[in-house]
């Protein structure tokens, strides 16, 4: 297989006309031809439907629905799986550059519809332009990165080991057999994509199971995936409710590995079940967790502070906050803690909220839960600081009903507070204030996640110190702390944030394998 060196895609310039104008296109086009859309499951190639369906909601919107798919069953659940170890038996043998092969030609595809695919993120789950699209980019390039990074694991002994006299010896690496994808709303595009390819691509099969807030657009990725040539049963498509068929397939004996983003809370009660061993159970189920943050941003007095203060709005409000890399707490010395916070709260004053659809800053939140939660923390926020910005949960917004928070900014917030500690995953952000360098570092730690990080500061002594101390999976000097590119900066966080697995990073898919090392003696 001859292709070019890896290359991110580059995003979309949304200050030119024409490119807002073919974003309008598409919506339109979207709104034509996929809005009303019902996605049935896919198990063994074959389209199948439920009894009962799974509803997506506009959450700008909520009076509209955008589509629905099939809800799947624990009947669904069990054919799917053995379906899938059935198509593994032909799947394991195939070559690795046609496995790769397949990644390549759905990233074509997907090049061909990104701005449907953007489009139908606005709709269903709120994305502006610009995060919609960096989105479609990072799914594109995890097909591409993957399909790249499995050709490395190609043929006998293509992993290194020493010369020995009188012996061939070489590391094998080996699929897993069937695992299954639990994917969240937040990244229902690139991070779905992600997780179902890279374990594909070296030869599992896997049952990919989309957040219930994104069915749409998931259904519509894994279109893609089977127009590209997967044979049947290699992804089987199970829209489900992550309680019910979740729980039975991560419980499940056959059941090989297991890939989840999402909540601290799901992804510990999944490492739990997994670690439990089933009867008729021949191995130790492999998990691989990517869970959320408490990130946080530290700005010293030697920053530049119109650089700081574009980092924290970039960071704090793309998406509403509902990124588990978002600085969901800002650090700042006391020597400069008046400029910043004055500064961030006159920049995020600004950002206007709408829908998606009308490319607004701020969009509503994803549902009604998400809803419920981010409005306790707003009803928390004055007692554990200052509210300096919004601080209300209209609900409505130019005369839609929907999910719509203020951007929320709270200054002089303690270190150990609620708002301090708990992911809230959504716009309210607690600004935090530090004696100096070394107690923003000790602030900075003070969290049992670890996803990102971020330091603004010019002293270079500083930034070195950073870069050994902080105890985050990623870490940002002098930007924001959100938005890793495939390849450029491998994604994944430490203590309870995930198991640092790396997306997009050189050594993800050996996740996904095993190796076996075979010697022969001459
Ligand atoms: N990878 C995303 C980011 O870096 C979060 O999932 O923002």
């Amino acid at each position: 297989l001859k292709i070019q060196d890896y290359r991110p895609q580059p995003f979309i310039d949304f200050t030119k006309a024409e490119n807002v104008q073919a974003y309008e296109a598409a919506l339109k086009k979207v709104r034509a031809e996929l809005v009303g859309k019902h996605y049935p499951m896919v198990i063994d190639g074959e389209r199948v439907d439920t009894a009962e369906k799974l509803t997506s909601l506009n959450p700008c919107d909520t009076s509209e629905v955008v589509g629905t798919t099939a809800k799947a069953t624990i009947e669904d659940a069990e054919r799917a799986l053995q379906g899938a170890w059935k198509a593994f038996e032909t799947w394991k043998t195939w070559d690795m550059d046609a496995r790769a092969r397949i990644l390549l030609k759905a990233s074509a595809k997907l090049k061909e519809r990104r701005l449907e695919a953007c489009a139908l993120m606005s709709i269903e789950v709120g994305k502006n332009y610009a995060e919609a699209d960096v989105e479609v980019a990072e799914a594109i390039d995890f097909l591409e990165y993957y399909a790249r990074s499995a050709m490395k694991y190609s043929g006998f002994g293509s992993s290194e080991t020493t010369w020995f006299e009188g012996e061939e010896n070489g590391l094998m690496s080996l699929p897993l057999g069937v695992g299954v994808s639990i994917s969240p709303w937040n990244f229902p595009c690139a991070i779905f994509v992600g997780m179902l390819a890279a374990p594909i691509v070296v030869g599992n099969c896997v049952i990919a199971k989309p957040a219930e807030d994104s069915g749409l657009i998931a259904g519509f990725i894994a279109d893609i995936m089977y127009e590209a040539g997967l044979p049947a049963g290699v992804l089987q498509f199970l829209p489900g409710v992550g309680k019910d068929v979740g729980e039975y397939l991560t419980t499940h004996a056959k059941t090989r590995f297991i890939t989840f983003t999402g909540s601290r809370a799901v992804g510990l009660h999944i490492n739990e079940v997994a670690a439990k061993v089933q009867p008729g159970q021949k191995w130790i189920k492999k998990v691989v967790l990517e869970l959320g943050g408490k990130d946080g941003m530290i700005v010293d007095e030697t920053a530049d502070l119109e650089v700081a203060i574009t980092a924290a709005v970039q960071g704090a409000f793309g998406f509403n906050g509902q990124k588990c890399s978002a600085m969901s707490r800002l650090i700042v010395v006391d020597a400069v803690y008046d400029d910043v916070v004055n500064g961030f709260v006159e920049r995020a004053g600004k950002l206007k909220m709408g829908t998606g659809e009308e490319n607004a800053n701020v969009t509503a939140v994803v549902n009604q839960m998400s809803f419920d939660k981010i409005k306790g923390y707003l009803e928390l926020a004055p007692q554990e600081g200052k509210v300096l910005l919004g601080g209300e949960a209209p609900g409505e917004c130019n005369g839609k009903q929907g999910y719509y928070i203020q951007a929320t900014i709270v200054g002089d917030v303690k270190r150990d507070a609620r708002m301090a500690q708990e992911e809230i995953f959504g716009p309210v952000i607690s600004v935090i204030r530090a004696k100096d360098w070394q107690d923003a570092l000790d602030i900075a730690n003070s969290t049992e996640y670890g996803l990102t990080g971020g330091v603004c500061s010019r002293d270079r002594a500083r930034l070195e110190q950073a870069r050994q101390e902080l105890e985050v999976g990623n870490l940002y000097f002098n930007r924001k702390i959100t938005g890793a590119i495939v390849g450029v900066q491998p994604f994944g966080g430490y203590n309870m944030s995930g198991t640092d697995s790396k997306a997009g990073g050189p050594d993800y898919l050996a996740y996904f394998m095993q190796l076996k090392t075979v010697t022969e003696r001459w």
